[in-house]
């Protein structure tokens, strides 16, 4: 009997462990595609979740924007909120991406379009998360840099020093 509840713990331990694998069932494209496609890519902290679809479970989130990555330019006027300093980004939850949501006070690389147009005027000041969402460690933002220097043959030449401290990797 005890080794019997001995085995069937170790099965249960082993699935529990290969469940890390689940994940596989979304596979994750490549960093350089994922740059490639979205013509936004910035760090920031998620400030505030809004018009969540109990529908579909998807929402929006305003997000103080610590810094871009690529695409600054593209950030028109109409999408900058609260004197600049934050964005609208809409697609949370969406199923297309793997790793799609957050909670208030996350931090993350965020990869992001302009909404299409097709989607209509109410979503013409956000942006909208065109693939996973990416944790902030130093060896994640030095991998996104260099994919956006590959991109546009410059460097970006930003010091991590430019952080605020909860940026800090490991943090
Ligand atoms: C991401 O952006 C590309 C265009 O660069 C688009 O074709 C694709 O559908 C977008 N993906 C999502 C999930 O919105």
């Amino acid at each position: 009997m005890g080794s019997q509840r001995t085995v069937a713990l170790l099965v249960a331990g082993v699935l529990f462990a290969l469940c890390g694998h689940c994940r596989a069932s979304c596979p994750e494209r490549n960093l350089e595609d994922r740059e490639d496609e979205a013509n936004i890519v910035l760090t920031g902290t998620v400030d505030e979740i809004i018009n969540v679809d109990p529908v579909h479970n998807t929402y929006s989130c305003k997000v103080r924007v610590w810094r871009y990555l690529k695409g600054k330019t593209s950030v028109g006027r109409e999408i900058l909120l609260d004197g600049g300093n934050k964005v609208m980004i809409g697609g949370f939850g969406n199923p297309g991406i793997c790793d799609n949501q957050v909670s208030t006070g996350d931090t993350r690389i965020f990869f992001l379009n302009p909404a299409p147009e097709y989607m209509g005027p109410e979503h013409k000041t956000e942006l909208m998360l065109n693939s996973s969402l990416m944790r902030i460690t130093l060896r994640n933002l030095e991998d996104v840099e260099h994919c956006v220097e590959e991109g546009t043959g410059t460097r970006l030449y930003l010091p991590l020093a430019q952080y605020p401290p909860l940026l800090a990797p490991h943090s």
